[in-house]
């Protein structure tokens, strides 16, 4: 069975690729209808599940952008590694200020490569703005980081979604979650992955008590099949809107070990919740290798017939 968890050329600190596979196994079967995310950040939820149809939605533009120009061919797996073994050893010579030349100039111009290579070089892969919509996060301070084999781990990366997305029905809108979820029909599924309530907030990330109630009435008149993913308690606190909004609806946990930031105390256990519009039980999927399996065929086919390097 192919366990294999594609991870994307995008980091955020909210990212699920853990938790791709729990996702994955509450998926109603046969499913052959449309994957809409109104939360899509990295995308690495969709991307590792691959489904006929996909709507992925968010409020930052730079996600977006950066998607569409890898759909387009705008960016490329050999545009972005000339571009980043370039920048890279800019980077090694000249150190952090030359990451700050580049954050300005994206700040600037909003160029997707130069988003990628920020997100990759800037403290603990997070993605953050500022109140006038500036990217602010501040340099991871390794600047050898950015080797030769760290820029081949990006690529690989970038190329699998390159890929994906040639093959696949895929599209991107750069909308509020209210629209996306007025998409859904009968029989689509609307994966649910906000910003979790309390915790990190910034200006593509605001998230409060008037969101989450607007994000259950979404999801409680939609005719949909609705994932939401949500917190459900850590060591020092339980989520309340799971008892006060959501607890009519059929709940699953999990525990999930977070990563924000380097100290012990933000370490902490999380529970994690799915809650779900239908009775979900978790199952394994057979077919995930052989569809796996197929991709990369077509993978190697694309690449024999164009000129990539
Ligand atoms: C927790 S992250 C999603 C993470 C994603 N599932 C992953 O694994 O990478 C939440 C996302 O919601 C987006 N967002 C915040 N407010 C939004 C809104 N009102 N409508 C749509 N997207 C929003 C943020 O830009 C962010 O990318």
């Amino acid at each position: 069975m192919g366990k294999k968890i594609y991870v994307p050329p995008i980091k955020s600190q909210g990212i699920k690729t853990k938790l791709v596979p729990w996702i994955k196994s509450v998926i109603p079967a046969p499913f052959n209808n449309t994957w809409i995310e109104p939360f899509m950040g990295t995308g690495v939820v969709a991307f590792n599940i691959v489904p006929k149809v996909t709507i992925l939605c968010d409020t930052n533009p730079h996600l977006i952008n950066f998607y569409k120009a890898l759909q387009n061919k705008k960016v490329t797996p050999a545009i972005a590694k000339r571009f980043l073994q370039k920048e890279g050893e800019l980077l090694l010579t000249k150190g952090e200020e030359h990451y700050y030349s580049i954050r300005e100039r994206f700040n600037k111009e909003h160029n997707p490569l130069d988003f990628l290579f920020l997100n990759r070089s800037c403290f603990n892969g997070m993605i953050r703005f500022n109140r006038k919509g500036g990217f602010n996060v501040p340099f991871c301070r390794k600047p050898e980081r950015f080797a030769q084999a760290y820029v081949t781990k990006i690529v690989n990366q970038l190329e699998y979604v390159f890929f994906l997305l040639q093959f696949n029905d895929f599209e991107f809108r750069c909308q509020d979650f209210n629209d996306t979820i007025a998409l859904g029909k009968e029989g689509d599924i609307i994966y649910c992955d906000p910003p979790y309530i309390g915790r990190h907030t910034d200006y593509f990330n605001g998230w409060d008590d008037e969101k989450e109630n607007e994000l259950f009435h979404a999801l409680n008149s939609t005719k949909a099949s609705f994932i939401l993913s949500t917190w459900h308690n850590n060591d020092y606190r339980k989520n309340d809107y799971i008892e006060n909004l959501w607890a009519k609806f059929p709940i699953l946990t999990r525990n999930h070990f977070y990563h924000v930031g380097g100290r012990v105390s933000n370490r902490n256990p999380m529970v994690e919740a799915l809650i779900t519009n239908y009775n979900a039980e978790p199952i394994e999927y057979e077919q995930e290798r052989i569809e796996q399996l197929k991709l990369f065929e077509k993978i190697a086919e694309y690449k024999s017939e164009v000129l990539v390097e």
